[in-house]
């Protein structure tokens, strides 16, 4: 495939903003499910977009996921002087590799900021009985507090099925992806191509109405088969900012 030049890309960026109704919409160019190093490029990509949206006092909610472990891999000091810098877990331990859980991924996007950072100890699937008495313990409460209070939440999207799979879900919700036609995932919701809920994993982590309000959302995805579930995120997602590549943006614009 011919790659665009970056004025074309700029060109996509205004298309995608307008047919997602997002605010911003930053594509690098490539497509990430076919070379790896696109992955990187979103990452920095998404470093910037943190880096812009800072001020002075700073909690920076991060997800799970390859996508950010890329940002956090990409990630260098960003504190300048009087800039307070915190990065929580927005998820707890799913059953990710290590690599790709939020808390390794806080941690090393912490350490290379150079800011603090405090992580959600938690599974993150819960039956109802620890749900609650984990939501009186006083650390977990105050790692929520600081979700809660996030002033940026960054976070991945993925394609419902394969989430479902990678994460090694239960049967019941492997069917249902089916039944209910999940398209996309983000933060353990399952969402159909119109944007509906279809299932929400049990958490204590981030919660849907925690990404509206006066705060910047940074959406990190990419590739081609991530298309369908980005746009379907975007139905009734945040409409703050995207960082995705080229695959995605061709395949989303193709019906437009
Ligand atoms: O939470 C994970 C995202 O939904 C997608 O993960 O960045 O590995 O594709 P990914």
């Amino acid at each position: 495939a011919v790659m665009k030049n970056i004025s074309g890309l700029k060109n996509m960026e205004k298309q995608l903003e307008e047919v997602l109704g997002v605010s911003k919409v930053v594509i690098v160019s490539g497509d990430s499910d076919q070379y790896a190093t696109v992955k990187n490029e979103i990452g920095l990509a998404c470093v910037r977009e943190i880096e812009r949206a800072l001020g002075g006092v700073n909690i920076i909610a991060v997800t799970g996921g390859t996508t950010l472990a890329a940002v956090a891999e990409m990630m260098h000091p960003l504190r300048k002087a009087h800039q307070d810098l915190l990065f929580v877990s927005a998820r707890g331990g799913l059953g990710e590799r290590v690599e790709n859980q939020a808390n390794t991924i806080c941690a090393k996007m912490a350490e290379k900021a150079e800011g603090r950072y405090h992580l959600l100890h938690v599974p993150d699937q819960l039956s109802d009985e620890s749900y609650h008495s984990l939501m009186e313990e006083p650390s977990i409460h105050r790692v929520l507090q600081y979700v809660r209070r996030a002033t940026i939440i960054v976070h991945g999207i993925g394609d419902a099925k394969t989430m479902a799979i990678r994460r090694h879900s239960g049967d019941e919700l492997l069917q249902k992806v089916d039944t209910e036609h999940a398209v996309a995932e983000a933060f353990g919701y399952f969402f159909d191509q119109s944007g509906r809920v279809i299932h929400k994993v049990q958490t204590i982590g981030l919660q849907w109405e925690d990404l509206f309000g006066v705060r910047t959302v940074i959406a990190v995805a990419g590739g081609k088969s991530k298309a369908e579930a980005i746009q379907a995120y975007f139905k009734k997602g945040p409409s703050s900012v995207l960082v995705t590549d080229e695959g995605a943006a061709q395949e989303i614009l193709k019906n437009f």
